[in-house]
């Protein structure tokens, strides 16, 4: 379904980068991370599969080098609804879009889209929360153990139907924050 919301990527292998997070990254992170959110920057020196990742996607399909990793940490509850921002140079910029890779726990988590308008919007520490009384509900799609570029400019957030399990993700960021549509016709174009 080519909504411009998400697009499932099924077709790439996770294994390798699930095992390194799984048993590399998150261990030495454990506490920051059960935060709910933790970010980083990709340092090309230390981060050697985030730079085989990064490298692949260029070479593959000629996507922009990836620049942060964030994970989200996500049990019995729902994140609140929000729009994706960065700050650059001392401004603050909307992002465009991810990619999601979950490291656990997807079974029963739900990605929700709504539509806002910008008066309904309310930032705060570098993202912008939504007035969930003032949103219209738009798609949603089920997450999967799979890859899954997903739209991050419009109202989203996450719902766990399980309160048993604990969703881990980690989601890749772009240079020069390339547009959902954009980052779609490139995979969309993978032989
Ligand atoms: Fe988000």
């Amino acid at each position: 379904m080519n909504n411009h919301l998400f697009l499932d990527l099924e077709d790439f292998d996770t294994s390798n980068l699930k095992h390194y997070f799984l048993n590399s990254v998150l261990p030495r992170f454990w506490d920051k991370i059960q935060l709910n959110f933790c970010s980083f920057v990709h340092d090309t020196t230390k981060d050697s599969e985030v730079e085989k990742l990064s490298n692949f996607l260029q070479t593959k399909y000629g996507i922009s080098p990836i620049v942060a990793y964030s994970f989200f940490y996500l049990k019995d509850h729902k994140h609140p609804i929000h729009i994706d921002g960065y700050m650059k140079d001392g401004s603050y910029f909307i992002r465009n879009a991810n990619l999601n890779l979950v490291l656990s726990g997807h079974e029963g988590c739900k990605m929700r889209f709504f539509n806002s308008g910008t008066e309904n919007i309310l930032p705060k520490n570098g993202v912008l929360f939504c007035d969930p009384e003032k949103v219209t509900f738009l798609n949603e799609f089920e997450t999967t153990e799979q890859w899954t570029l997903v739209r991050v400019n419009i109202p989203h957030d996450v719902i766990n139907e399980n309160e048993n399990n604990v969703r881990i993700v980690i989601s890749f960021k772009f240079k020069d924050n390339p547009s959902f549509e954009h980052l779609e016709t490139l995979f969309n174009g993978r032989s």
